[in-house]
């Protein structure tokens, strides 16, 4: 079986990238980065699906920069919007199947509990809104994908919250942490290891045409309440005197396009598939344990 993972720079393709796969037999990954495969290039795409000829595509590419989407529309939509309709055509054509990632940004975070799937989507971003749009370009044109909406992500890869924190509390140096908004993280390994689990079990899913939320299991939590769990966490393996400060994100962000509850519930995850998703505290548990025991 082939794979191709597009946006082999980012966060969640660096731990695909990392993960052991070579137990399982006959897999074999491919990873472009956007000078190999630039996804909103119809031309780049299909000669790499017609040299390959993969079996399915993840797409890790995307604009992910909230803040620089609401200055620059044309960006975050050609790359989370416009690019997934020649993404959808072209792995239609090539007969792959597609695993693409969304976000919990398409919520407007006014339901104050945990979103479902058929929830109305009403994004307060153009980040979000472009996310949406793409999601809605996969469902009109792809003839087999699976969507998984995640929040949060976390690893030891590139820039994300975990590794602020961990940063900070290595360098004694205090920071502030948003204490109203509120989400369940998610360990960018666990997604790694639901992607493992469907190839470890040869599930069927050629015919899927759906969209999941995919989140850790555990508590809801705010920035503030995640960043202090990293630090009693971290203080298992050594001290620090760095100060965690809560802070509102109006203060902080100085805008209002973040979602202020955008909890996703990942049930129909679970039960779609008998499969059990690890508690965010665990997944800090074991990164930590990665990185500092020797
Ligand atoms: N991070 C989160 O907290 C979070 C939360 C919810 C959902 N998600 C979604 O999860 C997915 C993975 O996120 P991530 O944080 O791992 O992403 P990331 O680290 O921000 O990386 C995105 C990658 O996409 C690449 N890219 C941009 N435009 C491209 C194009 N036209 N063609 C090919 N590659 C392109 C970028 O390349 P350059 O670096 O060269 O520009 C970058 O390496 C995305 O769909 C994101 O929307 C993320």
């Amino acid at each position: 079986m082939k794979i191709i993972v597009t946006g082999a720079n980012s966060q969640l393709a660096y731990t695909i990238k990392n993960y052991n796969f070579k137990k399982l037999k006959n897999i074999n990954f491919f990873f472009y980065n956007k000078d190999s495969i630039d996804i909103s290039n119809f031309d780049s795409l299909n000669n790499k699906l017609e040299l390959i000829k993969p079996d399915l595509l993840i797409n890790c590419a995307a604009y992910t920069d909230v803040v620089n989407s609401e200055k620059n529309f044309h960006l975050p939509n050609n790359v989370n919007n416009i690019s997934l309709k020649n993404l959808s055509l072209l792995t239609n054509k090539h007969k792959v199947t597609l695993l693409h990632f969304s976000t919990d940004y398409v919520f407007d975070g006014k339901k104050n509990d945990q979103y479902n799937e058929g929830d109305i989507t009403n994004p307060i971003s153009v980040y979000g809104k472009t996310k949406l749009d793409g999601e809605k370009n996969i469902v009109n044109f792809s003839n087999n994908f699976i969507i998984l909406r995640i929040s949060w992500l976390f690893s030891n890869y590139k820039n994300n919250f975990y590794k602020f924190v961990i940063n900070n509390l290595k360098s004694n140096q205090n920071f502030y942490a948003v204490n109203d908004l509120f989400s369940i993280p998610t360990s960018s390994i666990e997604i790694t290891k639901f992607i493992y689990f469907i190839l470890e079990n040869k599930i069927n899913i050629k015919n899927l045409k759906d969209i999941y939320h995919f989140t850790n299991t555990g508590p809801v939590v705010s920035w503030y309440q995640f960043a202090k769990y990293i630090k009693e966490s971290y203080l298992s393996y050594h001290s620090t005197n760095c100060e965690i400060l809560p802070i509102s994100s109006n203060d902080f962000f100085k805008n209002n396009i973040r979602p202020k509850y955008s909890a996703l519930n990942n049930k129909k995850l679970i039960y779609k598939f008998k499969y059990n998703i690890e508690n965010w505290q665990h997944s800090i548990n074991s990164l930590l344990n990665m990185e500092f025991k020797s």
